[in-house]
Parts: C-alpha cells; structure tokens; sequence
C-alpha cells in the first residue's frame, strides 16, 4: 500500500482511467484529471494546469497528438513538464505510441525528449495499437455496423490489452527501478486485422468481415464523413503502420515488468464479447 498523491491527466481516458483504479487499488490518493474528469485540466488553457498539478508527487500525461487539429505535443508537454517540476512532482510518466517515424505530419513521440529534459525522474510508454480500439475506440463502429474497411491489407499487429498498459504505468507511477526506461508495450501475438475481426465473429456469433480497401478510398470516405483532409490522411497514414508490418513484432516488456505474461487478445474478447458492446 502506498499514501503517494498521484495525479492522473486524461484520467477519463482509455488507459488513463485504468491507471486511476490500479493506483487506488495500491491506496494512493489519486485525481482523475481532465476537460470532464474530477479535476478540471485542458491542454489548451494553462489556467487549468497548477490547480490540477500541485500537491502532486507524480503525473500520469496522456497527450492528444491522435485527436485532430495541430498542437505542438512537444511544446506542451516541454511547459507542463517544468510547471510540474516546478510545482514538485518529481515523477513523470509519458504515455507515447510505438510509432517512430512521423506519421501525417504528426510525430506521435514528440513530448519524449521534453519529459527526459525535464530534471524528473521519467518514464515513456510507447504501445501498440490498443485492443480496446475494438470495443472503446475508433474501432468499435465498424464492428457494430458488421463491416469493418481499413487500408491495413494483411498486417499485423501484436494489439495491446489497456489493462498492461495501466498496470505498467501504475507500476511506473508508484514502484522504484523504472525511472530513465522507455517501454515498448505489445500484446503477446500479432494478428491481421481479419484474424481479429474473426476472433470477435466467433465469440459473438454474428457475421462480421474486414473488408482492406486503399489508403486512397479510405481518406475519400473518412472526408465524406466531414473529418478534415489532414486528419483523414493522419488516421489513414496510421493505419498504414500496420499494413507495413512496421511494429509487428512483440515485445517481451509487459512480463518483464509485471513478471506475468500480456494478456491475449483472445482473453480480451472472451472478457468483452458477453457485455454486448459489439452487437448490432
Ligand atoms: N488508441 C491506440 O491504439 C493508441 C495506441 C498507442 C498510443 N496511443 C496514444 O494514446 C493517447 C490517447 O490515449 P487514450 O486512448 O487513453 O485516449 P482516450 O481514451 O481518447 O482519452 C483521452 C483522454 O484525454 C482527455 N483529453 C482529450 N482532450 C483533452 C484536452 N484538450 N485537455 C485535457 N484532456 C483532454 C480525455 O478526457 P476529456 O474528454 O474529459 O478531456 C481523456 O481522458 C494518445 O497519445 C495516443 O497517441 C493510442
């Protein structure tokens, strides 16, 4: 058990409001942080950022270099690693992507070199793509509409369960010895996309297919749709990753910090399959 003051920014979030319940689950005294959360934070107003950081030994930052529109992730994150620091949290852990090269413009590890600058003790995480997409996020839809089209081909990627994220990053947060470390996070098997759409027919017991369609029909559609131009091409260019097999390896990080295996993505169906968030 711990009495740590741990805040949590995008503590509403996918990752970040496991890490709220790992952390309390250990008896920190924990704040979920963010534009709807128990504290109010909002990168775009820097009034927001001393109430929802001081008092706090250690921050959780989840940045919003997916979410469309330009930011200068690096700046941010550069500014609120010093107010932080400032402020006395004198540990940062960084929620990054497993996405090293720039992708629609946008560097998806660009707040790295602010935190490890930043005179705290660090920690990166950079995941794969998460298996919750499927039933939480951008996934989901497809799913539920029984046709899922992305530009990923046969790729494959090893998903990462959200839980091993925040159990890493709640370990990171609280426990010594991963200061300076940055953690490649993977699920234990890398799947195509069909594989996985598959996966989730099964335990559903619906018809569901992955239909791979062009990088340049799927920045057409997601335009017909209203998302802008520059973002379709971000989320397509994303998608891209996959299809190249560009992280299609896994990693062993999560046994290695949390000495058990990831959890499989057929543990993750299984779990969310009987909740009937991917019936249509
Ligand atoms: N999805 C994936 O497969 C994947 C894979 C690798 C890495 N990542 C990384 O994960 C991060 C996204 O994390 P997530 O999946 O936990 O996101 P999420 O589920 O969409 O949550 C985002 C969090 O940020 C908060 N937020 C959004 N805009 C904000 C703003 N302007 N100011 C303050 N807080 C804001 C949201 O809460 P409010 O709406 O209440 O503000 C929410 O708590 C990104 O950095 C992305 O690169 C994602």
């Amino acid at each position: 058990m711990t009495d740590k003051n741990i805040v949590v920014l995008g503590g509403t979030g996918k990752t970040g409001r496991r890490v709220v319940n790992g952390l309390r689950e250990r008896g920190a005294k924990v704040r979920a942080a963010s534009r709807s959360g128990e504290v109010r934070f909002d990168w775009d107003n820097m009034d927001t950022w001393e109430p929802a950081l001081a008092g706090a030994e250690a921050a959780y930052i989840v940045d919003m270099q997916d979410k469309p529109g330009a930011s200068d992730a690096e700046g941010l994150i550069r500014d609120l690693s010093k107010q932080a620091v400032y402020l006395g949290v004198r540990r940062l852990v960084l929620l990054q992507a497993r996405v090293t090269e720039d992708v629609g413009g946008k560097s998806l590890i660009a707040g790295e070199r602010a935190v490890q600058e930043s005179g705290a003790e660090w920690t990166v995480l950079r995941p794969n793509w998460f298996a919750q997409n499927f039933s939480e996020g951008v996934l989901l839809d497809g799913i539920v509409a029984g046709e899922l089209s992305l530009p990923a081909g046969s790729g494959r990627e090893p998903f990462v369960d959200v839980e091993d994220i925040a159990a890493v990053a709640t370990a990171a947060l609280l426990d010594d010895g991963h200061a300076g470390q940055v953690y490649e996070l993977s699920g234990p098997r890398a799947l195509s996309l069909e594989e996985a759409v598959d996966e989730i027919a099964r335990a559903t017991g619906r018809s569901l297919r992955y239909v791979p369609v062009s990088h340049q029909d799927y920045v057409a559609e997601l335009v017909s749709f209203g998302v802008s131009e520059d973002y379709a091409v971000f989320v397509a260019d994303l998608v891209a990753q996959i299809r190249d097999n560009k992280n299609a390896t896994p990693t062993d990080t999560v046994e290695r910090v949390l000495g058990r295996a990831p959890r499989d993505f057929s543990a993750f169906v299984r779990d969310v399959a009987p909740t009937g968030v991917w019936n249509g």
